[in-house]
C-alpha cells in the first residue's frame, strides 16, 4: 500500500528546514521520518531576495530529508511567514436561511463570505486564513459554534492573516525551482501552535511566540481560537548585527560569540568576566566584556516584548493570558529567555517543545516547531484543503469559486 506522506517546508531567514513524516491509518499524529536543515541564503526578514540561493538550499535540505526518511517526495505544505503578513479583522452579518431559524453550516459559510466582501479588495495581497473569532446569534454574542442554534440574525468577527502576493508567488517560484510542488500554505506561528499548544493553554489564553533569525512572530489564542497574531522585523539575526557592531568584529564571529557566551540576564554577569577574541580569530587579542555582550543581547530582546506589550494592549489583554507565553524558534535557545520573558511580559513561561522529539534534543526540536507543526497540521486536514473547519468538524468544501483558495477558516 502506498505511504501517506507529508512533507513541510519552512523557508526562514536563517535556516530551512524540511520534515518528511507519515500518516498512518488510526494514528492522529504523522510520524517524522527525516529532517533536513540548512542554513537559508536569499531571504530577508523571511522574505526571500534571490530566488536561485533559496532554491539550492530548498534543494539540499530536501535531498536530506528524503535520504533520512527514504521516501521520494515532491509535494510539500509551506509555512508563511515574514514582516509582509499581516494581521486585520471583519465582520460579515446574514439572515439565517431556514424558515424555523436553525442555524446550518452554509450560514456560517455566507457569514463568512459576507465578512470577505467588508476587506477592501488589493490585489496585492493574498488572504492566509479567515479564522472566525466569534459569532453572535441575533442579541447573543460569544458564541463559538453557531451551528444548530437557533436565531434570526448571524453576525461573525474574522481574524484575516494576509500577505503580500507578490512575496508569496516569489516564494512559489523558489519551491517550484527546486522540483517541488505546493499543496498549501499556512502563517507560520499558527503550524508552531499545533506542535507545541496544548488544548488547554489555547482555553485559558497563550501566546505562542517564535523568535527567529529575522522576525519575531506571535499569535495569541483564548478560549481554543486565534484572537490576534503579528509579525515584528525584529530576530537573533539582529542581535548578532548588534554584536558586531558593539565589539567591531565581522558577523560570523559575531555570530560565534553569541552562540557561545550569549545571555540576556546581564545583571547577572560578573563585571569582570571576560571573552577571548584569540578563541574565535587566530592572531587576535582583544578582551570583551560578557556583560556587555548580555547587555546588547538584552536591549535587542527588550525591544521585542515592548512591541509584544503593545500588541497585547491592542486587545487588552497585558498580563491576562493565564496559558502564559510559549516561546519557539531558534533564538528561544539564547540563555535567561525565560527570566527576562517572564520579567517584561509579566506571564507565566516556558519553551515550546514538540513532543515528537521529546527530550532528546530539546533545542533542535523547538527550532524546528513550525515545520513539526505544520506536518500535524496537514496530517488532520489534508484530505480538506480549502474547506472550513468548525470546533474540530469540517463542513463544506468551498470548491468552484475564487473563494476557495482563500476561505479557509479553521478552528481547532
Ligand atoms: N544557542 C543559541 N543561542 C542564541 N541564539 C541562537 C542559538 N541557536 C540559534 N540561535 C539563533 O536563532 C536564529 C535562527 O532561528 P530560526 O532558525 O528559528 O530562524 P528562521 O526561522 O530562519 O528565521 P525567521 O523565522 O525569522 O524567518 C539565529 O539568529 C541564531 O543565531
Ligand atoms: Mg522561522
Amino acid at each position: 500500500m502506498a505511504k501517506n506522506i507529508i512533507v513541510a517546508l519552512d523557508v526562514g531567514t536563517s535556516t530551512v528546514q524540511a520534515v518528511i513524516a507519515e500518516k498512518r491509518k488510526g494514528e492522529e499524529n504523522p510520524r517524522v521520518l527525516g529532517v533536513g536543515v540548512a542554513p537559508s541564503r536569499g531571504v530577508r526578514r523571511g522574505v526571500v531576495v534571490d530566488c536561485d540561493d533559496a532554491s539550492s538550499v530548498i534543494r539540499t535540505v530536501m535531498d536530506d530529508a528524503r535520504k533520512a526518511a527514504g521516501v521520494q517526495a515532491r509535494s510539500v505544505w509551506l509555512t508563511v511567514g515574514g514582516a509582509h503578513v499581516s494581521v486585520s479583522s471583519s465582520r460579515g452579518i446574514i439572515a439565517v436561511s431556514r424558515a424555523d431559524g436553525e442555524i446550518s453550516p452554509e450560514d456560517v459559510k455566507r457569514a463568512i463570505a459576507a465578512a470577505e466582501t467588508f476587506i477592501p479588495k488589493n490585489p496585492n495581497r493574498e488572504i492566509l486564513h479567515m479564522i472566525p473569532r466569534d459569532f453572535r446569534v441575533d442579541s447573543e454574542a460569544g458564541i463559538k459554534d453557531p451551528i444548530g442554534m437557533h436565531g434570526v440574525r448571524l453576525e461573525v468577527d474574522t481574524l484575516i492573516v494576509d500577505c503580500s502576493r507578490p512575496f508569496l508567488k516569489n516564494l512559489f517560484k523558489c519551491v517550484e525551482g527546486a522540483g517541488l510542488k505546493v499543496v498549501d500554505y499556512v502563517f507560520s506561528p499558527l503550524a508552531a501552535a499545533e506542535a507545541v499548544l496544548t488544548k488547554r493553554q489555547k482555553e485559558l489564553g497563550v501566546m505562542l511566540l517564535d523568535v527567529g533569525g529575522g522576525t519575531a512572530s506571535f499569535m495569541v489564542f483564548e478560549e481554543g481560537v486565534p484572537i490576534h497574531a503579528g509579525v515584528l522585523p525584529i530576530g537573533g539575526g539582529h542581535i548578532t548585527n548588534d554584536v558586531a557592531i558593539g565589539f567591531r568584529t565581522d558577523v560570523d564571529v559575531a555570530e560565534k560569540i553569541k552562540l557561545v557566551y550569549g545571555t540576556c540576564l546581564s545583571g547577572e554577569l560578573p563585571r569582570r568576566e571576560n571573552i577571548r577574541l584569540a578563541e574565535f580569530v587566530e592572531g587576535e587579542s582583544s578582551l570583551y566584556s560578557r556583560r556587555e555582550l548580555a547587555e546588547i543581547i538584552e536591549a535587542r530582546l527588550r525591544d521585542i516584548f515592548e512591541l509584544l506589550q503593545k500588541e497585547l494592549r491592542k486587545i487588552n489583554r497585558v498580563s491576562l493570558l493565564p496559558g502564559g507565553v510559549v516561546v519557539v524558534g531558534g533564538s528561544s535557545a539564547i540563555k535567561g529567555i525565560l527570566d527576562l520573558t517572564k520579567r517584561e511580559m509579566k506571564l507565566p513561561v516556558s519553551i515550546g517543545v514538540p513532543q515528537e522529539f521529546e527530550a532528546e534534543d530539546e533545542e533542535k526540536a523547538s527550532a524546528l516547531a513550525a515545520a513539526l507543526g505544520l506536518v500535524r497540521w496537514a496530517g488532520a486536514r489534508e484530505d480538506a484543503a480549502g474547506g472550513l473547519w468548525l470546533q474540530g468538524r469540517k463542513f463544506g468544501d468551498f470548491s468552484g469559486g475564487k473563494i476557495v483558495k482563500w476561505l479557509k477558516a479553521f478552528l481547532p
